[in-house]
């Protein structure tokens, strides 16, 4: 069983980013809310509390119980933390009369502390708070100090509990991560044992106990995720792993054929449904994105259930969910979240009432990644960009029709092949092509043509909440034109799509 640390999230922005630090630490960690916390603690060496968005002095903010935690397990309390041990515990915290946000420096260090070693005075970190810490708590130690915030760092004399103001988590604090490994590793002694292969031995042990001689069913959709979750459950229970992969007639072109050979390789017992007509069929005329979506989705459950009702037998469904979206669900913001799922059950499709199984709940992309890598799984497959579930459906603007999705295929297969070629696919978060529904006019040798206009966008990104465009060489730009007008029928005018995120989207639908 690894050593595991727990996370208290009171809100804060920065909570997952706690959560990514420790592990490159090759430390085990959860994140759990601070109204809803683990009932058994005891595999759990270590605690961190997360900054919020709240003061301390505010009635509505946590104020939880930490009296199973402090002074029982070595706890770090990060900014919102470390006013929370002060405001309870004799200290005093006040509206700081000065800004406390942004880049500081740590302009003392108390001598020989372990949580600063190899830390010199100077140290940039990073400060996000309107109160401040006052007066230091009983018992409390000042470790450090910046110019403008005298209590940036405390301990509490006799336990192991060290407090913080600023944000260690934060790429902007210098040392934060040196500061967490101290903590972590030197004070509270956790294994750095978490890594990719430690992770695969356990989690197919773990799927062998839980599954047994069980029969799963898994959707493929040839992304990172599900490919990674297949192969796990594969190792771990063999030909009892059933993969669905559909066709929605919307992929990459020649992506069906293509990935579906590539799981065969890879051993997955694999299904290829071709199901294209039936989701054309669905969609013929419908141009409101949201409708676009819905139907997308309703075929693809029905299209599924149909496909898993010919398997007898089956006790689990297997999902490639990642961490994530785990934590979106029990977040401090949403607890209400993941009770609905529990209502309707009488109205779900019969597959959607098999017990869930999901392997890489607890891992964050990249790590899901790397497990891939440890499991032989191909770069190529791993480095693939993002792709929408709906796929081409929303990168035509307006109503779907086959011709419309062919010549869509062809433009998007010039795009990332030369992307490829040129070395640019992996300098690129996510790339794909856009079919305007608009005409435009142009002049191809003597003739005039009346034809479709298509945009072409490149973002950089690191999970797709916020993006930029990618400032792609214009020699490539003009090649990828040329090429494009040149050999898709139909299509006369090429655009590059020039806007960031926010305010516009990835997706233009
Ligand atoms: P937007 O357009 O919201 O996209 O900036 C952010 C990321 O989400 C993907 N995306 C989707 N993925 N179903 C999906 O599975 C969808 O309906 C959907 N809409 C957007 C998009 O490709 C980008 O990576």
């Amino acid at each position: 069983m690894q050593h595991n640390v727990l996370i208290l999230d009171f809100g804060s922005q920065y909570t997952q980013l706690i959560a990514r630090r420790v592990r490159e630490l090759n430390i085990f960690c959860e994140i759990y809310p601070y109204n809803n916390p683990p009932e058994d603690l005891s595999s759990f060496k270590a605690v961190i509390l997360s900054g919020s968005p709240f003061s301390v002095r505010s009635e509505d903010a946590p104020h939880p119980d930490l009296s199973e935690i402090r002074g029982k397990k070595p706890l770090l309390a990060v900014c919102y933390g470390a006013q929370y041990l002060a405001h309870f515990s004799g200290g005093e915290v006040a509206p700081s009369n000065i800004r406390e946000y942004g880049r500081a420096n740590l302009s003392f260090i108390k001598e020989g502390e372990t949580f600063f070693e190899n830390v010199n005075v100077g140290s940039q970190v990073w400060m996000s708070h309107s109160d401040t810490i006052k007066q230091l708590p009983t018992n409390g130690v000042r470790l450090a100090s910046t110019k403008d915030v005298e209590n940036a760092a405390y301990r509490i004399e006799g336990e192991e509990t060290y407090a913080i103001q600023f944000h260690p988590e934060v790429y902007h604090s210098t040392d934060g991560k040196q500061m967490l490994e101290n903590f972590l590793v030197k004070i509270a002694g956790v294994e750095q044992s978490f890594t990719a292969n430690a992770f695969v031995e356990e989690i197919i042990e773990e799927l062998k106990q839980k599954i047994g001689n069980d029969k799963v069913v898994l959707g493929l959709s040839g992304g990172v995720d599900s490919t990674v979750a297949a192969v796990l459950l594969n190792k771990a229970i063999g030909d009892n792993l059933y993969c669905i992969f559909v066709n929605n007639g919307l992929l990459r072109k020649n992506e069906f054929e293509s990935v579906l050979h590539q799981y065969k390789d890879m051993g997955l017992n694999v299904k290829g449904v071709d199901a294209s007509a039936r989701f054309l069929d669905a969609l013929a005329g419908l141009d409101d994105p949201e409708a676009k979506r819905k139907t997308i989705g309703r075929v693809f459950i029905e299209v599924f259930d149909d496909e898993a009702h010919l398997l007898k037998d089956v006790k689990w469904l297997g999902q490639g969910t990642i961490y994530p979206d785990v934590i979106e669900s029990v977040s401090v913001k949403g607890p209400s979240a993941t009770i609905k799922s529990h209502h309707n059950v009488g109205g779900l499709p019969d597959f959607m009432k098999l017990q869930v199984v999901e392997p890489l709940r607890m891992l964050f992309k990249d790590e899901v990644r790397r497990v891939g890598k440890t499991l032989g799984i191909d770069d190529e497959l791993l480095g693939r960009h993002p792709f929408p579930g709906p796929g081409l459906a929303i990168r035509i603007l307006g109503d779907i029709t086959p011709e419309k999705v062919s010549i869509l295929q062809e433009v998007d297969a010039i795009f990332i092949n030369g992307l490829k070629e040129h070395g640019l696919y992996n300098k690129v978060w996510q790339a794909g092509a856009i079919l305007l529904p608009v005409n435009s006019v142009g002049v191809m040798g003597d003739e005039r043509t009346y034809e479709k206009v298509v945009a072409l966008r490149a973002v950089e990104s690191t999970d797709g909440m916020t993006a930029d465009w990618v400032h792609l060489p214009y020699e490539f730009l003009m090649k990828v034109s040329n090429e494009i007008i040149n050999k898709v029928k139909g299509v006369n005018r090429v655009v590059y799509d020039i806007s960031s995120k926010p305010p516009a989207t990835i997706e233009w639908e």
